[in-house]
């Protein structure tokens, strides 16, 4: 006779799979009482592209390992959720299982651990989900898990969609791999993982011209209503093909400043100096210092 719960319930379903973030404060764990986020409010619903943009020890980095639970830092405010969850009170594991994942800015050489059977092992855990369905057991097609024929056939799928060859498979990870191949490993990480929120740290950075494109290109094929993004940049280039809903800007641990694309655009052309103004915050540095100059590795 009423149609209010269900609506209610709807709109709970909705809110859930918003990331939340209220308030968060985050200090690295060695000296807690120094403060390198002092306060973000964020929301990212599913399908949303999220920007972050700031400039260099803002605290974007800091941002993406506290939400995906770094040990080096302490969160000494604030709250996160995300599809009903607590995050924070979740282990890095638990919440990788549940739909999250982050690709590094710096990622790190594992020798002796192949790539495939590290995005394998990623993946059962993924399938398993966050807590530990026994009824599906991932290295049995017959119990919901991925045969090994069909995990080597999408494995091959994304290779392809990241223009990256198959003997990279076979290799350790990230040992011996040029800062372009690291990158494009994460982004075949998160194309066989297929999380629901993905934190991008600066995945542009170190890329040609070309393997930027193919990469912006392998992310765009990778959106889809379910998937939010955080897309921690410094290049408005990178934004030219990944568009954004939104675009943050973060200094000095806080979200100063968060607009359309037209953001992205006014802080190529001028830089960061006039909005760290206009926020109030003190800038020492000249301008010029703080313009979104073209990384060295693509001044040809
Ligand atoms: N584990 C840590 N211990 C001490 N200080 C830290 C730690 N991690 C980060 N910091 C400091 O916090 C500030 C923010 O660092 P962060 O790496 O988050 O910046 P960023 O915005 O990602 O910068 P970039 O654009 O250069 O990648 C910097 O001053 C950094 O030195
Ligand atoms: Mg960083």
């Amino acid at each position: 006779m009423t149609t209010t719960a269900p609506t209610v319930d709807r709109r709970k379903h909705a809110d859930d799979r918003r990331l939340i973030i209220r308030g968060l404060r985050v200090a690295p764990i060695a000296d807690p009482s120094r403060e390198i986020l002092q306060g973000i409010d964020l929301e990212v619903g599913p399908g949303e592209v999220h920007a972050i943009m700031g400039p260099n020890g803002s605290g974007k980095t800091t941002l993406a390992y506290a939400l995906m639970g770094h040990p080096s830092y302490v969160v000494t405010g604030g709250e996160v959720h995300w599809r009903g969850r607590d995050v924070l009170a979740l282990s890095p594991d638990k919440r990788a299982r549940l739909g999250m994942f982050l690709a590094f800015q710096y990622p790190t050489a594992i020798p002796g651990l192949s790539v495939a059977s590290f995005i394998r092992s990623g993946l059962n855990a993924r399938l398993q989900g966050i807590d530990k369905n026994d009824e599906i057991d991932p290295t049995d097609p017959v119990k919901g898990g991925v045969s090994m024929l069909e995990f080597r056939r999408k494995m091959r799928e994304k290779l392809a969609l990241l223009k990256m060859d198959e003997t990279f498979v076979t290799r350790y990870v990230n040992e011996g791999f040029s800062g372009g191949e690291k990158k494009r490993l994460e982004m075949l990480q998160m194309a066989m993982l297929e999380p629901e929120l993905a934190i991008l740290d600066e995945t542009d950075s170190g890329l040609d011209i070309d393997a930027l494109r193919i990469v912006a290109e392998g992310v765009n094929a990778m959106l889809n209503p379910d998937l939010g993004i955080l897309l921690i940049t410094h290049y408005q280039r990178l934004l030219n093909h990944i568009k954004p809903d939104v675009v943050h800007v973060l200094a000095q641990g806080r979200i100063i400043k968060s607009g359309g694309r037209g953001l992205a655009l006014r802080l190529e052309d001028e830089g960061y100096g006039p909005i760290l103004r206009e926020a109030g915050l003190e800038v020492d540095v000249p301008d010029d210092a703080l313009r979104l100059d073209e990384p060295a590795s693509l001044a040809h």
